[in-house]
């Protein structure tokens, strides 16, 4: 057989071995022992030189030709055998994207924070600002200048949770008109939400709970401006059909004083047992600010007048969403808070 029939056998060889491979170490082991330095290719093109110049010659040209041919073919096969490896190994790794995803379990607000925030909001969109106090208080700004003198019954060792240094926990939110007066000029418009402290504790009553007070001070501010203004907080929280009544009461830092009632949200009226048979709910204390807190504060009672509101948050909140103890709201009890989720 000449060298020409042992190239072209060769060939087949290699084919069929590349053909056959079924990794890319197989395809290296047969570039190496057949194209490589040492390969038999190389050596029947050793063998050239025995042979006349024209045969040398197409025998040459046949070699590199092969050569070349199954150099590319072990190319395109180990292409081939990457690209399998690859969708093997995504295969075997394939993300299922129907699979259900880890529950993240979502927080909600606190009825309490909702109810203030509602309630908040309703007096910002009239231009009221959001001013705030500290809770640990001096007896001054808490009793005194809102005239509740020393002897007053407020200020009893029974409701008043007083500290070491003589300073107290803020038993309203009330303070905060002295701290807003002192600081700024009329004409002023604000509410302050936040924590107040008493000695008291029952289904009704918690020694921490929330107040929002609301304070305007400008020239003939008036009772009118005073009912207005609290119809429109009321109707915005309880509806636009809420029945609501003034009742003269008594405050040491407003005069005249009044307390305001909404219809039963309950029985509609009709008497039940929150509240209590009369038909009427106690929502808040208001009144005209009394002159002697004017002039605590350096502020001309003959020059400006003004209206006070003080509110329970938590009285609110247990009306809207009918909750009966006021102590199921600080109890943490994850079963009681679940079910306010989806409440703004
Ligand atoms: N501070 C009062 C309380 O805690 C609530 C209150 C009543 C505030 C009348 C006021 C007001 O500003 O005018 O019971």
């Amino acid at each position: 057989m000449g060298l020409k029939e042992d190239l072209k056998a060769l060939e087949e060889e290699v084919k069929k071995l590349i053909e056959t491979a079924s990794d890319i170490e197989k395809l290296n082991e047969i570039r190496i022992n057949y194209l490589g330095k040492k390969g038999k290719i190389k050596s029947i093109l050793k063998m050239l030189g025995k042979l006349s110049p024209e045969e040398r010659k197409e025998i040459g040209q046949l070699a590199n030709r092969i050569k070349d041919y199954l150099e590319e073919s072990i190319r395109e096969k180990t292409e081939l055998l990457k690209k399998k490896a690859l969708e093997e190994e995504l295969k075997k790794n394939k993300i299922d994207l129907s699979l259900p995803s880890h529950w993240i379990e979502s927080g909600s607000s606190h009825p309490v924070i909702s109810t203030l925030i509602e309630i908040s909001q309703t007096f910002i969109s009239m231009g009221f600002s959001v001013a705030e106090g500290p809770e640990v208080e001096k007896e001054k700004y808490n009793f005194d200048m809102l005239n509740i003198p020393p002897d007053h019954p407020a200020r009893d060792m029974q409701d008043t949770f007083f500290l070491n240094n003589g300073d107290i926990l803020r038993t309203h939110t009330s303070p905060v008109q002295i701290r807003t007066m002192l600081r700024y000029k009329p004409p002023v418009a604000i509410i302050a939400p936040g924590r107040v402290y008493r000695k008291d504790a029952d289904p009704t009553h918690s020694p921490m709970f929330h107040q929002i007070e609301g304070l305007l001070v400008d020239r003939d501010v008036t009772f009118r401006d005073l009912k207005g203004i609290l119809k429109i907080f009321l109707e915005s929280i309880f509806g636009q059909d809420v029945k609501i009544r003034f009742r003269p009461s008594y405050f040491p830092f407003t005069e005249p004083s009044a307390e305001v009632d909404i219809g039963c949200t309950v029985c509609g009226g009709k008497g039940c047992r929150v509240c209590k048979g009369t038909g009427w709910l106690e929502i808040l204390g208001c009144g005209m600010v009394d002159p002697e807190v004017f002039k605590a504060v350096d502020i001309d009672p003959e020059e400006y007048t003004g209206f006070a509101f003080g509110l329970g948050i938590e009285r609110i909140a247990m009306l809207k969403y009918r909750i009966t103890d006021i102590r199921l709201l600080f109890t943490g009890d994850m079963r009681f808070n679940q079910q306010f989720k989806g409440i703004r």
